[in-house]
C-alpha cells in the first residue's frame, strides 16, 4: 500500500473510534473536519520513509505513528488558528475549525486530538512494548515544553524572541519526531536520525516564510502575509526571496549528507530532492528547469 493509504486508513480509523456512540455529535464532526481533507501530510510521509529505509518490519506500529504525529500536527493547527493565537479564518481553503464550529469546540478539538495521539500509540503497544514507550517519548517531548511545539508557540509571547529555539520548536520539532519516530517503529535508535529531521524543518520553515510572503490566499488555503501582520521574524525579511531559495536548498543538501547509514539511504535521499522540489515556490521551479545544462 502507498504511503498516502496507508496514513489515511489510520487517521480514518483513530477519528473513528473517537467518534464512538455515545459522543458529542458536533465534537465528532468537528474531529473529522480537521483532519479531513488533509494537507500535504509531510511528516507522516517522512516517518513512512524513515521506517521503510530502516526495514519496516512493524508496518502497522510504523503507521500507528504516523497518525499519532498527524493528529498532533493537526491539532496545532486548530490552536494555533484560534483568535488567541493567529486569529485566522481559514485553513486548508476552508473555515478555520473555530470559525465553522465555534472556540469552545476548536479548544477541545485540539485537545481530543492531542490525547487520540497518544491513544493510539498505546492501541499499538502490544505490537512491540519497548518500542511503544520510546514513541512515546518522542512526541511527548516534541510536542510540549521545553523542546516541543508548545514551546514554539510559547516563544511568540516573549518580548525577546531566541530565534533559533523558536523555530527549531515551532517547526522543526514534529519534523525531528517525523525522522526519530520512522527510526524507532522499525527499531533503530532515534537519537542517529535528529539532524536530519532538524534540518528538513529548518528547510521547511524557510519554504513556508517563502509561501507567507510570494503565495495569495486562495492558493495557500490559509491566510498570507501573516509573519509581516504579527511583526514575526523570517527568512524572507532577512535574506530576500532570491537569498531565501538559496538558503532552502543549501539546508536541504546539507540534510542529505547527514542521512544516517541504513539499507534505505539513496531512496531517502531521492525523498528529500523530491521534498526540495515540491517546497520550491512554483515560479523559481520553472526557472530553475530552464536552466540549460542543469
Ligand atoms: C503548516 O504546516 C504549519 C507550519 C508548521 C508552517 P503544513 O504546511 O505542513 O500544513 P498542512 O498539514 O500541509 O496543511
Ligand atoms: C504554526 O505556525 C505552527 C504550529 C502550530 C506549531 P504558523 O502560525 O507560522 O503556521 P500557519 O501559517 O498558521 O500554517
Ligand atoms: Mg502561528
Ligand atoms: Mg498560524
Amino acid at each position: 500500500m502507498a504511503f498516502a493509504e496507508r496514513i489515511d486508513t489510520a487517521i480514518s480509523n483513530a477519528i473513528r473510534s473517537g467518534q464512538a456512540s455515545p459522543s458529542p455529535a458536533k465534537l465528532a464532526s468537528a474531529l473529522h473536519y480537521t483532519v479531513t481533507p488533509g494537507g500535504a501530510r509531510i511528516r507522516p510521509t517522512i516517518l513512512l520513509s524513515v521506517a521503510a529505509a530502516c526495514g519496516d518490519d512493524q508496518p502497522v506500529l510504523a503507521e500507528a505513528a504516523a497518525a499519532a504525529l498527524e493528529l498532533i500536527h493537526c491539532a496545532s493547527l486548530v490552536h494555533d488558528d484560534l483568535p488567541c493565537f493567529d486569529d485566522a479564518d481559514t485553513r486548508r481553503g476552508k473555515p478555520s475549525v473555530h470559525r465553522a464550529f465555534g472556540e469552545p469546540l476548536a479548544v477541545l478539538t485540539g485537545d481530543s486530538l492531542i490525547i487520540m495521539a497518544f491513544e493510539v500509540l498505546a492501541n499499538a503497544a502490544h505490537l512491540d512494548p519497548m518500542r511503544a514507550v520510546a514513541l512515546m517519548k518522542v512526541l511527548a517531548q516534541r510536542t510540549g515544553m521545553p523542546n516541543g511545539i508548545c514551546a514554539g508557540q510559547g516563544w511568540e509571547s516573549e518580548t525577546e524572541i531566541n530565534l533559533s529555539a523558536y523555530h527549531r520548536a515551532k517547526t522543526g520539532a514534529l519534523f525531528i519526531a517525523a525522522t526519530q519516530m520512522g527510526a524507532i517503529a522499525a527499531g533503530q535508535s532515534g537519537a542517529d536520525w535528529e539532524e536530519l529531521g532538524a534540518r528538513i524543518g529548518e528547510a521547511f520553515q524557510v519554504a513556508d516564510d517563502l509561501r507567507d510572503a510570494l503565495y495569495d490566499e486562495d492558493t495557500l488555503g490559509k491566510p498570507v502575509g501573516q509573519d509581516d501582520l504579527h511583526g514575526r521574524p523570517n527568512a524572507v525579511t532577512e535574506f530576500g526571496v532570491d537569498g531565501a531559495i538559496q538558503r532552502m536548498r543549501d539546508i536541504l543538501s546539507g540534510a542529505i549528507s547527514s542521512i544516517p547509514k541504513c539499507p534505505g539511504e539513496a531512496m531517502l535521499a531521492k525523498m528529500v530532492t523530491a521534498q526540495a522540489e515540491a517546497l520550491t515556490p512554483i515560479k523559481w521551479r520553472a526557472e530553475r528547469a530552464a536552466v540549460p545544462g542543469e
